[in-house]
């Protein structure tokens, strides 16, 4: 029977005692939360700085993507996903793509925006033009709050005022912009913010409300494109089934929200290994599909004058090296020493690329055998253990799921019980 959730000091708490209490407070067993606890890499205690009331860890498997050559450079690159065929599918695409020379990546300068919403000015076209005309003051007071940030070449960039006819009135929004280097630089930007916000409502007669960065983060791009040949990918049709594929996504608001996960299958995995802000690249990804005013695919395939398949992936990638779990996170320091990225530009194009070969791989496949044929062999297995097989059995039932082409946990079970079927152990 579950207790309160009302649970006084719980955070003055070490992260074991916390655990305790929780498996005594939802009315379960110690040995059902003791998977929470297990750290892995991370540890207990960094864990416990990272998060409020921490109680344990959650491990996703890392797998590496082979075969990518990105800007001329053999690349191996760790993705952390829970889903099945996601490693395998850029694996794939990447080998396929060396025939045309592998990826070609390039990334805008990473500059942030930050936005301070004014309220209640009285003019605000002409607060609009004051406040542009300040930018030299704007500037100062901005840079001065991240001295290493401008001794790393990094610093305010530039200022955009817009007015807004929202409900309620017109308000005055100041975007700072600002290049926040190997940083994802949501502090930096959010510290500039908060503090401009008392002048620029000073200069006004406004009232500052928000002070956040943006996520559409459509000043800190990054891009890949690749060149498949139409003989490496299965012929012409195969080819124009990508393209087709790919029109259908661009037309669809329902087909491209799919297009583009199959996208950030790839995007988030990187983003997620390398302890950046999954949500943050997500919410950003997401806002630039819809850029034109409709949501549309992120991606854009076409064919080129020798025929062959052009691809290229265009997005908003607000990730660093520093910062956040980025830093802090052992598994993450690690899969950034295998990838040997030194800037977070690169590592910005190398997430590109990576995207690109996901959508490559995805659209590949549901132009010619569709989805589940190869997803259902590795599914298997995770339903053959779902069913309660281990060891040898797992792989004996997941093959007899698969050759019966019945992959569920029913057929599992009765494929355990039933010694007679082969898969029993
Ligand atoms: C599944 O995780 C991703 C796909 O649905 C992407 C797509 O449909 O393009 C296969």
């Amino acid at each position: 029977m579950p207790g309160s959730s009302r649970i006084e000091g719980f955070h003055k708490l070490a992260p074991a005692e916390r655990l305790a209490l929780v498996a005594d407070r939802a009315g379960i067993t110690p040995a059902a939360v003791a998977p929470l606890g297990e750290a892995g890499a991370l540890g207990l205690e960094t864990a416990d700085r990272l998060i409020e009331n921490c109680v344990g860890t959650l491990a996703v498997p890392i797998g590496i993507a082979t075969n990518l050559v990105i800007d001329g450079v053999e690349i191996l690159v760790p993705m952390a996903t829970e889903e099945s065929s996601v490693v395998a599918a850029v694996c794939h695409a990447a080998k396929l793509a060396r025939g045309g020379g592998g990826f070609v990546t390039s990334a805008t300068d990473p500059v942030m925006i930050a936005q301070i919403q004014l309220l209640e000015v009285a003019d605000p076209e002409a607060a609009r033009i004051k406040i542009l005309e300040r930018r030299d003051e704007i500037r100062a007071l901005c840079d001065a709050q991240d001295p290493p940030l401008i001794a790393h070449g990094g610093g305010f960039r530039d200022l955009e005022v817009r007015v807004i006819d929202a409900a309620g009135g017109p308000m005055v929004v100041t975007h700072i912009l600002v290049d926040t280097r190997d940083a994802m630089g949501a502090n930096a930007v959010n510290t500039m913010a908060e503090a401009l916000a008392p002048t620029l409502a000073g200069w006004t007669g406004g009232r500052a409300l928000l002070r956040i960065l943006s996520n559409l983060a459509d000043r800190r791009l990054a891009r890949a494109r690749c060149v498949w040949r139409t003989d490496d990918i299965g012929g012409a049709a195969v080819r124009d089934g990508i393209v087709a594929a790919f029109r259908f996504a661009d037309a669809d608001p329902y087909r491209a929200a799919t297009h583009n996960k199959g996208v950030m299958n790839g995007v988030t995995a990187v983003v997620l290994a390398t302890g950046n802000d999954t949500r943050a690249v997500e919410a950003g990804a997401h806002a630039h599909a819809a850029g034109t005013g409709r949501y549309r695919s992120l991606s854009r395939w076409e064919v080129t004058a020798e025929g062959d398949l052009s691809g290229v992936l265009e997005l908003p990638l607000a990730v660093g090296l520093i910062g956040g779990a980025t830093r802090i996170h052992p598994t993450a320091q690690a899969c950034l020493a295998v990838m040997g990225v030194d800037t977070g530009p690169r590592l910005a194009r190398i997430i590109a690329a990576v995207g690109l070969a996901q959508n490559f791989a995805a659209l590949r496949v549901l132009a010619t055998t569709g989805v589940q044929k190869g997803h259902m062999a590795l599914h298997a297995q995770n339903i053959a253990i779902m069913a309660g097989a281990t060891g040898a059995e797992i792989d004996r039932v997941a093959r007899a799921m698969v050759a019966r082409g019945e992959v569920r946990i029913d057929v599992a079970r009765a494929l355990l019980d039933d010694p007679s079927s082969g898969a029993g152990g």
